[in-house]
């Protein structure tokens, strides 16, 4: 199976950015649970890859507090222009939006943290991940969410899995174990299910030269 298709991305969330917000509400508890598992402290830094509309930055801006930095990262420019009002509206200074496919993206900082929320081409993308990965200070904290495969008697699921996937990502490849590129460079997660097996919580902090997998899937 062929891996994430940068145009067709592009053009996927051209089309779907005007709607995303209202389409994401229903997830939005995993996006709480995420940010919750990054334990941020004030006046760290946080990385936001594929922040899309900017949907985590209010509780990212929050964790990291007034001292803080968040950076958020995203490819396509409509779902930015989102991301840019929401600062602008709130006036956050420390918030700092990139425009740039994450794997070639002058991230320019070493963070403490970073969050993939529901970011599954960026994750199949390993020179993305490596990008990110080679920005995090050590012991850093990583957290990823976003659809899989249900497995075993929750199979019947992915008939919902299915159609939410071609609507977010452009590939498919790897949905049974999206965190998979993570975990071999940044080191080892703790894997949740979520939403009856639907969705994955992988969690887990940046383990230098360790390298072997905890997930066990
Ligand atoms: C499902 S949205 C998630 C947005 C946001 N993280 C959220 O929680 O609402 C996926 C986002 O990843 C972005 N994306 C996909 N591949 C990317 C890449 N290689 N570099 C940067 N952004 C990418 C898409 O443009 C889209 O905004």
């Amino acid at each position: 199976m062929s891996g994430p298709d940068r145009s067709a991305a592009l053009a996927q969330y051209r089309r779907r950015a005007a709607v995303y917000d209202l389409e994401l509400a229903l997830f939005e508890p995993v996006r709480r649970l995420a940010v919750e598992r990054l334990a941020l402290q004030p006046g760290e830094t946080v990385l936001d890859v594929g922040c899309g509309t900017g949907l985590s930055l209010p509780l990212l801006h929050a964790g990291v507090g007034s001292r803080g930095h968040v950076v958020g990262i995203e490819q396509s420019s409509p779902m930015l222009a989102q991301a840019r009002d929401r600062v602008r509206r709130a006036r956050w200074r420390h918030v700092t939006l990139v425009e740039s496919p994450v794997e070639t993206a002058p991230i320019g900082v070493r963070a403490d943290a970073a969050l993939f929320h529901f970011t599954h081409d960026v994750l199949r993308r390993p020179e993305a991940v490596d990008n990110v990965v080679r920005h995090l200070a050590p012991g850093a904290r990583v957290v990823a969410t976003g659809l899989q495969w249900a497995r075993g008697w929750r199979r019947p699921l992915n008939l919902l899995v299915w159609p939410a996937a071609l609507r977010s990502v452009t590939t498919l490849e790897g949905l049974e174990r999206p965190w998979s590129h993570l975990e071999r460079l940044a080191g080892p997660l703790d894997v949740e299910d979520l939403m009856f097996g639907a969705v994955y919580l992988a969690w887990g902090r940046v383990a230098g030269s360790r390298r072997r997998t905890r997930s066990g899937r």
